[in-house]
């Protein structure tokens, strides 16, 4: 937090109100699983986090485990394409949505707020951020953008930020999303390393340096 921001950002937040955290694949087993295998201290990096779900998901297991460990949360907090009409999910303000505000009010009340960095900014940018600051995660799970370019650039450009032994999960293997499928094929592939798949997520694993 002190090198990313320079203080809590967490200072004076002001919540909405509770609504249920809502979300795809946020829940996934892998997460947390992967989450209580870190060893501390340590940073995850949750690339593509909308409301919150599969950063609270890891947060907990983080605090419920004990251990000394940190989720920074990357997302533009305006959307995909795909959410651009769901008018019901957020609300605008002039132009923007207040989706950064729902994330943070999910994560404070879930109790969590400790253990969540938000990084409000594009994949790209974040990542350039973190190197910045010498960042290197123990886990990061991708489910940003979909589209093929964007996924294999958002795997290819937090892989170097991924510690050795750590682990890269992504989220939508799976029909209806073949630039996800494609992108983590080819990026297995020139890795040389496997992919295992706990549909709809798969994860690679770095080797020890
Ligand atoms: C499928 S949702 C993430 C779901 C979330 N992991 C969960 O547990 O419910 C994808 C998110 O990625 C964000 N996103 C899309 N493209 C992005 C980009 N280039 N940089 C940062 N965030 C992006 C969107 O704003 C959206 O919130």
């Amino acid at each position: 937090m002190d090198r990313i921001y320079g203080h809590n950002i967490w200072d004076g937040f002001e919540p909405l109100p509770r609504t249920a955290v809502t979300g795809w694949n946020g829940d996934h087993p892998a997460l947390a699983a992967h989450a209580r295998n870190c060893v501390g201290p340590f940073v995850i990096i949750d690339v593509g986090v909308w409301k919150g779900m599969s950063t609270i998901s890891m947060a907990k297991a983080i605090k419920e485990a004990g251990l000394d460990g940190v989720v920074i949360s990357v997302d533009t907090f305006l959307g995909s394409p795909e959410h651009f009409f769901m008018r019901d999910d957020f609300q605008r303000k002039n132009s923007i949505p207040n989706l950064s505000h729902i994330f943070m009010s999910n994560v404070y009340h879930e109790g969590v707020s400790d253990y969540v960095i938000p990084l409000p900014q594009t994949s790209v940018t974040a990542v350039n951020v973190l190197q910045r600051v010498n960042c290197e995660a123990a886990l990061i799970h991708v489910d940003a953008a979909h589209e093929y370019e964007e996924v294999i650039r958002d795997l290819r450009e937090y892989w170097k930020v991924l510690r050795p032994t750590g682990v890269m999960i992504g989220d939508d293997y799976m029909y209806g999303w073949p630039g996800v499928i494609k992108a983590a094929g080819e990026f297995s592939a020139e890795l040389c390393l496997p992919m295992e798949v706990e549909f709809p997520k798969f994860i690679i694993k770095k080797p020890p340096a």
